[in-house]
């Protein structure tokens, strides 16, 4: 398989913002993310858009034979963001501390098309990802029961921290995770 990842800072990103969205609504148009509004495509768009015009905004995508397979974006995670700030002393110190300092990456979303799963596209997408980042840290919030993501972070180097959150009042529960410096693919 000839897999090409490509890099997309910033507003660079808006030349694909289509093609994103576009990923997106394959791989969310099933149960049991399939009619619920906060998973709707129009969300996607709307959240990629607000994304992109946050610090230290990145996608990174997955191309086969020039067709967008998957796709991962995130940014710097915001010390003062509402998710982040809710989970108060549950979250590690040295973490906080490293989010003061903007020296934590968030990873925001990963997604492959389900006709190209299992076969390392998402772990290609994290690695390239996290390994270009200057952030040494990385936090992401994960469903709690979404296979096989779920199980898959912790061999990846996450550790789940904190109570289960939410991300609004209607959205599902996730687990926070974080994966420290100077861990190895
Ligand atoms: C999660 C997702 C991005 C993984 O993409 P992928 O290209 O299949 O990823 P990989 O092939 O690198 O596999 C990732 C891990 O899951 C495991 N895996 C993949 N498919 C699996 C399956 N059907 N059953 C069990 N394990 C599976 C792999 O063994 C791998 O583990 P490893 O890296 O420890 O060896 C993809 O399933 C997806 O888009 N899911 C829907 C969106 C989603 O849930 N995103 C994550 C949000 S937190």
């Amino acid at each position: 398989m000839d897999l090409v990842l490509s890099r997309y800072r910033g507003l660079e990103a808006k030349e694909v913002f289509n093609d994103l969205v576009d990923v997106y609504s394959v791989v969310y148009d099933v149960p049991p993310y399939i009619g619920d509004p906060f998973f709707s495509v129009e969300s996607f768009a709307s959240r990629l858009d607000g994304a992109m015009e946050m610090a230290g905004f990145e996608t990174v995508t997955a191309r086969v034979a020039g067709g967008l397979v998957g796709l991962l974006h995130g940014v710097t995670l915001p010390a003062d963001r509402a998710w982040w700030q809710s989970m108060g002393d549950s979250r590690p110190a040295d973490v906080v501390a490293a989010a003061e300092a903007g020296q934590v990456f968030w990873l925001r979303e990963l997604m492959v098309l389900p006709s190209m799963t299992s076969r390392g596209i998402g772990k290609r997408l994290h690695d390239e990802a996290v390994s270009g980042r200057q952030e040494p840290w990385t936090v992401l919030t994960c469903i709690w029961d979404n296979e096989p993501a779920r199980s898959a972070y912790p061999r990846w180097g996450y550790e789940v921290f904190g109570p289960r959150i939410k991300h609004a009042p209607e959205s599902p529960d996730y687990d926070a995770m974080v994966r420290a410096p100077a861990q190895t693919g």
